[in-house]
């Protein structure tokens, strides 16, 4: 999905020069209908060009919709599914690929066609029967079937999909969720779902709950299985969404603006986990008055149990956690909804405009329910003296210098302290201003460092050069 002309250009920017390339040694097999006007068409390209993950997304296309139906057996961990996946060429495309690692493909069809398709890696790279043109929407539908595979990342995190003492998880920050559809893996490619979901009941004949994201729309007794449909309306980066089957006691509520509240809780949790369902109403609120209206259509949060994870993500609307959240952690994930998922990174390294906010959210609520200042909160990050901060100064926060490093310290902490600098340098009154004004300009759309610069400047009408040199791209620590 597409929904500012900004992204447009920003992707025939960086698509070319990796689209070129593959059209150089591929032009000669790259036209499937064999017509003349084919030797127009051209491979989209094998990813979308992101520094820290090069092979991640997909040229010469962009998925409005992905409509995936699956099929769970929490006793086999087996998946089948099928990915319907809408979508409009940027380019006149003889093929194109999608991110898919480890299943089995069973058939491919574009716009009813049966479909070539071969594997290499995590490319599924899909030639359609006839060539699509450039403004086109078409439609690809890809049938598969395995056992979905678990991701260990470079920094030894676990991402993809994981099976759980009671069913299985799927998360997929950065990479992940190509373990479980077929798909344009890269954020700058947001799309609206609908996740329909069948699995079993067990022995006793209890069903397995399922949630993901979005809204809950149908759900289906079909005798032995049931069926459960999630529709998410807002467009979401592949990376934030969620998939979590096993048991969980369901809390709806409402916050005060009337919009719907759901937690799901392992009962493993439910005694720690107590008080989430008051919490997450009672913090989009304060955070709606902070960053600006909270950008879906319902909230919530997915607490499970699977301490041995040892993190939090904060898939879209509903936020997922591997036990029971503290306060802070619950503040960080629910901020991520307006910082990284409505107004989410254009590439991985403009991650610290995520994270740094998440973390300068949790300083906001610190200081406003009486715990440290955030000038002092500032002070123990600059001195060490905050657990937190141990590691921040290892890199630059706009530019962490490899992918395992993505989600490391200084993204998170001096992220956060170059927000504070910014709030110091404009005041107040100016600094909301511009909080509110980001997520607003880039509400369900993709924003870089660049912008948000810009953005500080605009609004305080200062030059602040020096204060992003130091705080925000110098390797030194200030
Ligand atoms: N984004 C998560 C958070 O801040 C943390 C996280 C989990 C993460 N997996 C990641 C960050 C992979 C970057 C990459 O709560
Ligand atoms: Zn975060």
């Amino acid at each position: 999905m597409n929904p500012h002309a900004a992204v447009s250009v920003r992707q025939s920017r960086w698509v070319p020069a990796a689209a070129l390339l593959l059209a150089m040694t591929t032009s000669c097999t790259g036209s499937a209908s064999g017509n003349g006007a084919a030797a127009a068409f051209k491979p989209g390209a094998a990813g979308v060009g992101d520094r820290l993950f090069p092979a991640l997304g997909n040229g010469g296309y962009d998925v409005a919709h992905y409509g995936l139906t699956l099929d769970y057996v929490p006793e086999t961990n087996r998946l089948k599914g099928t990915a319907v996946i809408t979508a409009r060429a940027t380019q006149d495309l003889s093929r194109f690929n999608l991110d898919l690692s480890g299943l089995r493909v069973r058939r491919a069809t574009v716009q009813g066609a049966t479909a070539r398709y071969t594997r290499e890696k995590d490319e599924l790279q899909v030639t359609p029967a006839k060539p699509v043109e450039e403004g086109d929407t078409f439609r690809t539908v890809v049938t598969y079937d395995g056992t979905p595979r678990t991701i260990e990342d470079d920094d030894g995190s676990l991402e993809g999909w994981i099976e759980t003492d009671d069913g299985s998880t799927a998360l997929g920050q950065p990479a992940g969720s190509m373990t479980w559809f077929p798909g344009n893996h890269h954020p700058s490619d947001k799309a609206t779902y609908d996740i329909t979901v069948t699995v079993p009941k067990d022995a006793d004949g209890d069903p397995y709950d399922v949630v993901s994201n979005g809204e809950l729309t149908t759900e289906e007794d079909n005798g032995e299985t049931v069926t459960r449909h999630w529709r998410t309306e807002e467009p979401m980066a592949g990376y934030l969404a969620q998939l979590a089957v096993g048991y969980f006691e369901v809390h709806k509520g409402r916050t005060d603006d009337d919009l719907p509240v759901y937690v799901a809780v392992d009962p493993d949790e439910s005694e720690n986990a107590a008080d989430v369902k008051e919490l997450v109403p009672e913090i989009v609120g304060w955070a709606s008055d902070r960053f600006g209206p909270y950008p879906f259509s319902s909230t919530g949060a997915v607490v499970d149990h699977v301490p041995e994870l040892g993190y939090a993500l904060e898939t879209q609307t509903k936020p997922y956690f591997d036990e029971a959240p503290d306060e802070t952690l619950l503040v960080h994930e629910l901020a991520h909804q307006w910082f990284g998922n409505s107004v989410t990174p254009r590439q991985w390294k403009d991650i610290w405009l995520s994270e740094g906010m998440a973390t300068y959210a949790e300083w906001l609520w610190e200081e406003e329910r009486g715990g440290r200042k955030t000038d002092e909160i500032f002070e123990d990050f600059y001195d060490g003296k905050d657990s937190e901060s141990e590691g921040i100064w290892a890199f630059p926060p706009a530019d962490p210098p490899s992918a395992a490093r993505v989600s490391d310290p200084p993204v998170y902490g001096r992220g956060a302290m170059v927000v504070h600098k910014v709030r110091e340098a404009v005041g107040d009154g100016t600094f909301f201003d511009i909080l509110r004004t980001w997520t607003r300009q880039h509400r369900h759309g993709n924003a870089d460092t660049g912008q948000f610069i810009a953005l500080c400047e605009g609004k305080s009408g200062k030059d602040l050069t020096n204060l992003f040199d130091v705080w925000l791209f110098d390797k030194k620590k200030p």
